[in-house]
């Protein structure tokens, strides 16, 4: 007797457009979130752990504005590399109206206002000792001294025309303070997307070099970012920032922590963004540089297992490639 199969699940993968047909979830550019590096300098800075990855001028910076907007990519992020000069114990430099980032968020403002401007609140790109707050004689860093600090940068970066303040520092209790300090200070519709899940993580370090903290940094940041280990503390940390007023929550870094981005999802209905970091965009590129993948393949893949996990978009350095891909 032929045994047939009681139902044949190949039959709608046998053809591309049955495939099309019956796909659960779709990519577009508007998934994408592209940080992008700044520079004082005038020339493009390529970042060598970060293949195809550059700090721009100011100019440039307004060039990849142009960019993103013509890919149909609705934000991009921005972190400064800050002249060593100007990096204090303090990280005074985060909260200087006139400093390198908010120049960048002013001069994109003008220009192509139509993209979204999202910015990192934390003070790494500015200290002297490569923390993202202020360390006490220990190493420490200090909560609620940083957490002020915190919100006077945001407060800063908002008055230049930031759309969205994104505090990646871990300290506790900042995100309400900046809501409140946004609001006294009229800026009641720019957002806040609190890098609620953010884990003391291996996969920072090109980001680092970008800017120019990694030879810097005293120790590791494992007195302010998560352990690995844990995920039911993502919920809390999740739970308290909307709490305080995130209008949106990050889990980070990306493909590592995929069952936490589920878990939140499903735990608060939010908008949960991912950050697929600077190691993980160099893992693909290695891979691609010895041919172990291919590169095009491997970042729709990833990028379509965020979005079947239930994030609404992903900050990646891959986004411009694509977006390409997706047909912009
Ligand atoms: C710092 C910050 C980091 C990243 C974004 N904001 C690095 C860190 O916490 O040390 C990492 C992003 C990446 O690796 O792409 N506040």
């Amino acid at each position: 007797m032929t045994h047939y199969p009681a139902l044949r699940l190949r039959r709608t993968r046998a053809a591309a457009w049955s495939r099309r047909m019956v796909a659960e979830n779709v990519l577009t550019p508007a998934d994408l979130i592209w940080p992008l590096f700044v520079t004082g300098g005038e020339a493009e800075e390529p970042i060598a752990s970060l293949p195809g990855v550059s700090r721009w001028s100011l100019a440039g910076i307004v060039d990849r504005a142009r960019e993103a907007r013509d890919l149909g990519i609705p934000c991009i992020a921005l972190f400064p590399n800050t002249p060593a000069g100007l990096r204090t114990d303090d990280g005074r430099e985060a909260v200087n109206p006139d400093n390198l980032m908010c120049r960048a968020i002013r001069a994109i403002k003008d220009a192509v206002p139509e993209v979204g401007v999202l910015t990192d609140v934390a003070l790494d790109p500015y200290t002297s000792h490569g923390h993202d707050g202020i360390v006490d004689g220990a190493g420490y860093v200090l909560n609620d001294i940083t957490s002020e600090i915190l919100t006077r940068q945001a407060l800063v970066q908002a008055e230049a025309g930031a759309d969205i303040v994104a505090p990646s520092d871990m300290m506790d209790g900042r995100v309400g303070q900046i809501r409140e300090a946004l609001e006294a200070g009229g800026h009641v519709n720019v957002q806040i997307m609190a890098y609620a899940a953010k884990y003391a993580s291996g996969f920072y370090g090109p980001f680092r070099d970008a800017v120019g903290s990694r030879g810097l940094l005293k120790g590791d940041k494992k007195t302010y970012q998560m352990d690995p280990a844990n995920a039911e503390e993502a919920l809390r940390e999740v739970a308290l920032d909307l709490a305080e007023g995130a209008d949106s929550v990050m889990v980070k870094p990306g493909l590592p922590y995929l069952d936490i981005i589920v878990r939140v999802k499903n735990a608060f209905e939010v908008p949960v963004f991912a950050y697929q970091v600077s190691g993980e965009y160099a893992m693909i590129e290695a891979a691609a540089a010895v041919g172990a993948g291919d590169r095009d393949t491997l970042v729709l893949e990833t990028l379509m297992a965020f979005k079947r996990a239930g994030t609404s978009g992903v900050l990646t350095y891959h986004a411009p490639l694509a977006a390409r891909l997706m047909g912009a």
